[in-house]
């Protein structure tokens, strides 16, 4: 049945900054940072060790990480369960990561080989061997350690993916350590139709209290997947505030479901979730106004009118 409780992980400024074109200053991260956990949300992705040259978007991970110490340190306080996970796809990004005070890592890899090929650069096998070493430097430091299967529905380049293959590839990050699996529909093309069967492949390799989901909202339809995901007991949803973001693969793709429309949701089904909707709605703002576009969250827009 349905959970009674849904943790919300915001990727907003992870996955939204990566793929919005103009450059945020490092200051207007760290301050969306900290408006996104006064909201009250328990999970904040602050950035990525990624290539610079890949994602020059994030070149400044080591500085916003600098200024969110202190909300990192409280963090660690047994009083607060609020993380600020960011991502490392190589042994050479986790160490940066943990040198500029990461308690949580993610990575990331897909079901898809040409995927994972212009993401980062190497095969699926290969991400897997690498993501094995993060494991195992993670374990040694007991830091946490979360999976993305991208892809999970669909690849931009090589169209719709086989659930046994997003079911394997899950397994194994599960496998090898992730705690929690984050199946993602990189390019929101999915629909109940596709979710369905590609939940309950998974499901049957990793359980459910592992697995989140990762809905772009390219179509329109993330809100009913995230239905059709708690209705089969998944309670850890990925958001983006405002409704940040696109991808750089995929011509026209939107960013992830935004938080705001989520809580919304989970509101409306009884589902207690700890954030409260007008920070979150202050800091969607926050972020529209520096970026100067209008709100990617019909709930947003909708209750600013009110
Ligand atoms: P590569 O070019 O094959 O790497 O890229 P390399 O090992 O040959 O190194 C090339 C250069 O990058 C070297 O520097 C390295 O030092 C440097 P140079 O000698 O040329 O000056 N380098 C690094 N620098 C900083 N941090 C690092 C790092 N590693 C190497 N960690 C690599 C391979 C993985 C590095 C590259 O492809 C990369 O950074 N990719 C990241 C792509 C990315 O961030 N994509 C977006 C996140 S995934 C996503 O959004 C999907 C998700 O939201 C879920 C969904 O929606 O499905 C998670
Ligand atoms: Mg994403």
């Amino acid at each position: 049945g349905m959970p009674s409780y849904v943790k919300i992980v915001e990727v907003g400024v992870r996955d939204g900054l990566q793929n919005e074109k103009p450059m945020v200053p490092t200051a207007v991260k760290i301050e969306l940072i900290q408006r996104l956990a006064n909201s009250g949300l328990p999970v904040v992705e602050a950035t990525s060790f990624v290539s610079p040259k890949w994602v020059p978007q994030l070149a400044d991970a080591k500085d916003v990480m600098a200024g969110v110490r202190d909300l990192v340190a409280e963090a660690k306080d047994v009083n607060s369960e609020q993380r600020f996970p960011v991502l490392t796809p190589n042994l050479k990004g986790f160490e940066a990561a943990v040198e500029a005070g990461a308690q949580e890592v993610a990575f990331f890899t897909a079901a898809s080989e040409s995927f994972v090929k212009a993401n980062i650069n190497c095969n699926i096998e290969e991400s897997l061997t690498r993501y094995r070493q993060i494991c195992k430097a993670a374990k040694a430091r007991n830091i946490p350690v979360r999976g993305y299967v991208s892809c999970a529905i669909a690849c931009p380049i090589e169209g719709p993916m086989s659930p046994m293959e997003v079911a394997r590839v899950a397994k194994e990050l599960f496998e090898m350590g992730c705690y929690e699996i984050s199946l993602g529909d990189t390019i929101g093309v999915g629909t109940p139709g596709t979710v369905l069967p590609m939940l309950e492949a998974v499901l049957e390799v990793v359980p459910v209290e592992h697995l989140a989901v990762h809905f772009h909202d390219t179509y329109g339809q993330a809100l009913v997947n995230i239905l059709v995901a708690l209705q089969m007991g998944v309670n850890v949803v990925d958001s983006s505030v405002a409704g940040l973001g696109g991808c750089p693969y995929a011509k026209g793709a939107t960013g992830n479901v935004a938080t705001e429309d989520v809580l919304y949701l989970l509101n409306g089904l009884g589902i207690k979730h700890n954030v409260d909707l007008k920070k979150v709605m202050e800091a969607g703002d926050f972020i529209c106004n520096h970026l100067g576009k209008p709100s990617g969250s019909k709930t947003a827009v909708a209750l600013s009118k009110i």
